[in-house]
């Protein structure tokens, strides 16, 4: 962590950290919204896994019942994700079934314990978007809870949403958050074109407009210097 007036957090993303002022603001909670398909997991896994490689302690919470294998063997073709971080740096919990029979106040506090059972500096949350749709009207509130709790804990976490087409960012939940990142696919034509766009940041001069990105087996998402 860059120990300065505001302590930032290394995102892990080549290129994304001098949009940023070095980091995301820590703590805080960051929604990295997108396109299907446009590299939000791999951010996300990116991100903590850099933080696996510092020493830091990451905690990635999926909201859909996928087995943590399918989602080790997604990330394993990526040269970032080394296999010794695996439920030790990087701890993998899957909130989907629970998601299914529990109230809001449930999973904030199942959330909640496994935050202080693990204590990480790193937190993700793929994705946020799944609960708005199992929620319909209550998760307004849920987003606003969720985000005050997280905000307590002396962590970054990222949340996930999908963009539908059509919209221009999953507005039930940027209002409550610090920072929103956007990932997008090209809407015109060539839908291999992608793009991030730094839309809010917390106490942050950050940079505007759309810049260029990659992913790589290498690194995951990569910002290119080319504007978009
Ligand atoms: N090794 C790779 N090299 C280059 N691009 C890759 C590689 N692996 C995956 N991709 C690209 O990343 C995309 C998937 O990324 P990811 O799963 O992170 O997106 P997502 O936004 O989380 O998607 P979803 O909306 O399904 O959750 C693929 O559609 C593909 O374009
Ligand atoms: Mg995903």
């Amino acid at each position: 962590m860059t120990q300065n007036a505001f302590p930032r957090l290394e995102s892990g993303i080549p290129g994304l950290d001098e949009m940023i002022q070095g980091g995301f603001p820590f703590p805080s909670v960051v929604l990295v919204a997108g396109s299907a398909g446009a590299g939000k997991t791999t951010f996300a896994q990116k991100f903590l896994f850099e933080g696996a490689e510092k020493g830091e302690q990451g905690l990635y919470i999926s909201t859909l019942s996928e087995p943590a294998q399918w989602m080790l063997r997604y990330v394993q073709q990526f040269e970032f994700a080394k296999q010794e971080f695996y439920g030790k740096e990087v701890v993998y919990y899957d909130m989907g079934t629970a998601l299914r029979n529990s109230t809001g106040e449930q999973l904030l506090q199942m959330i909640d314990d496994k935050v202080a059972e693990i204590m990480p500096q790193r937190i993700v949350i793929d994705p946020i978007t799944v609960v708005g749709t199992m929620m319909k009207d209550d998760y307004r509130v849920f987003a606003f809870d969720l985000v005050t709790r997280l905000k307590n804990w002396q962590a970054v976490t990222l949340l996930t949403g999908e963009v539908r087409p059509g919209e221009l960012y999953p507005a039930e939940i940027s209002y409550a958050v610090d920072g929103v990142v956007l990932l997008m696919l090209s809407d015109e034509g060539d839908a291999r074109r992608k793009y991030i766009e730094v839309l809010k940041m917390r106490g942050t001069n950050h940079i505007t407009g759309k810049q260029s990105v990659d992913i790589t087996t290498k690194d995951g998402v990569v910002v290119l210097k080319a504007r978009f």
